[in-house]
């Protein structure tokens, strides 16, 4: 394969709460996510709203990278990796969220790992909220219900900014913002907003307003960054599955378009500043009242992203002649008209592998706002076997990871796409997001514990490991 340009970012990408553990450790209060049960494919967590004694909450301990990290980023300097992607659990810096005063042993904690990182001649690449909201903030609060939430993050954005301001360029402000127009699957509206929708409340409004308060409390985010260090790239992250139309028909076009708008309204905003004329109209439509101040257009104006970070891990197709009952399926993004792609196998979860996909997202994204891209998720969870000698043969990993990379070279060198990096999601393997299991595991580092926190926490490293240290090593070259 032809080289990628100078200075790619060749990474991993992690989030605090599925890989930190010490979840009350250091003055850390919970968080949303400390409430979430494991669940399996196709069984929802549960999310108990307080801490049972007899329920099982796998981000507790996690992998314990809290006590560990120099033994684990040892081992991500040993891969090669130039960044790392990982993000601040805002419920170790601000325990209930909303003190005056930030938590001091959080702040060192975070000091210690970014000195550690770049110690080894890697860049940490920083998510401000990857579904860490503190618990109180949902429970006394509504979580971006209330737009007092919003303030206090801006007030943990400040905070961040100022105190690693000469470690960390390279931020983002909200994780995957979009998963929440799924309204169907209740744990979306939860991890990213810290929002439970009541009875008789219609879910897309409540979305809408909700996002209303992040999308603001981003802007003003970005615009508080920059007056911190003008050096700063700060970047908004989403989650994108393109939708394909299932055939020519020019309805299947149509509906597909349209249905694409759900994944364009959050880059829309934080891109260009302002709300897209579609989701203007569908307001107006449905009679939704969106929580706008006098001056919120400004704020949308005046902090717009450096670049757009996304996760890409799958597409889907709509058939405009079809309606099914998708509620709760998360692969299909709960679209009534989803259905299977003829052309594209999926993982044993169900994801469909679509290296060609990637290609297609980075053309879309960069025709359409023209900055920097960044794919800061790609990824294959599947169960591996760790073997008698301590090996982990993993080709059906390699594989994947392989062809997106050849995929998203075209769309750098052919296309030309200003694309700066690369960081393949799981790098370790961590508790998963949507089920709560380690037995999906996407590392390329394997860590010896089960889906009900039994094991010795030892890491091993799989074929992956060595093949992603050449990579990186020939700048993608040697594929
Ligand atoms: C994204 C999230 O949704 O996908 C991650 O940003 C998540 O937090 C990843 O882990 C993969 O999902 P899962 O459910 O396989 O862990």
């Amino acid at each position: 394969m032809a080289k990628l340009p100078e200075g790619f970012l060749w990474g991993g990408a992690l989030a605090a709460h599925q890989f930190e553990g010490g979840w009350n450790a250091g003055g850390k209060g919970p968080s949303v996510v400390d409430v979430m049960t494991a669940g399996a494919h196709g069984v929802p967590r549960k999310i108990t709203q307080t801490i049972e004694a007899d329920e099982f909450y796998p981000n507790h301990e996690a992998i314990d990278f809290y006590h560990r990290y120099k033994e684990d980023i040892a081992l991500f300097a040993e891969m090669g990796l130039k960044c790392l992607r990982t993000s601040i659990g805002w419920s170790r810096i601000f325990p209930k969220g909303d003190e005056a005063e930030p938590n001091e042993a959080g702040l060192q904690f975070y000091d210690d790992v970014f000195d550690e990182l770049l110690k080894h001649g890697i860049e940490p690449v920083i998510t401000l909220s990857h579904f860490e909201m503190p618990l109180h903030l949902a429970r006394e609060y509504g979580g971006f219900r209330s737009r007092k939430v919003a303030d206090y993050f801006v007030k943990f954005a400040e905070v961040c900014f100022g105190r690693y301001k000469d470690k960390v360029k390279y931020w983002m402000t909200f994780n995957e913002i979009n998963n929440q127009m799924d309204v169907h699957n209740p744990l979306f509206l939860w991890t990213n907003s810290g929002v439970t929708v009541k009875e008789g409340e219609d879910a897309k409004e409540v979305m809408y307003q909700v996002a209303h308060h992040e999308l603001v409390a981003s802007a003003l985010a970005v615009a508080k960054g920059k007056a911190i260090n003008p050096e700063f790239q700060i970047g908004a992250m989403v989650s994108h599955v393109p939708i394909y139309p299932y055939s020519c028909n020019p309805e299947d076009i149509m509906l597909a378009e349209e249905e694409m708008r759900q994944r364009y309204f959050f880059p829309d905003v934080h891109v260009r500043g302002y709300y897209p004329s579609y989701a203007l109209k569908e307001f107006e439509r449905k009679g939704y009242q969106i929580p706008f101040q006098e001056g919120d257009e400004e704020i949308l104006r005046n902090g717009t992203v450096d670049y757009l970070g996304f996760s890409y891990y799958m597409s889907t197709t709509v058939k405009s002649d079809i309606q099914q009952d998708h509620t709760g399926d998360i692969i299909n993004g709960a679209l009534p008209n989803g259905v299977a792609n003829p052309y594209i196998k999926a993982s044993d979860w169900g994801w469909a592998i679509d290296p060609t996909g990637l290609r297609y997202t980075l053309n879309r994204f960069y025709d359409r706002y023209q900055i920097p891209l960044f794919i800061v998720e790609n990824g294959f969870g599947a169960v591996d076997t760790l073997e008698a000698d301590g090996s982990i043969h993993d080709p059906e990993r390699i594989a994947y990871l392989r062809s997106h990379i050849e995929e998203l070279e075209k769309a750098v060198n052919y296309d030309g796409v200003d694309l700066m990096g690369y960081t393949p999601w799981g790098i370790i393997d961590i508790v998963s997001f949507t089920t709560g299991e380690m037995k999906k595991r996407y590392g390329m580092i394997y860590v010896d514990r089960d889906n009900e926190g039994h094991g010795s926490m030892k890491r091993y490293k799989k074929d992956s490991f060595a093949w992603y240290h050449k990579v990186i090593e020939t700048n993608g070259e040697e594929l």
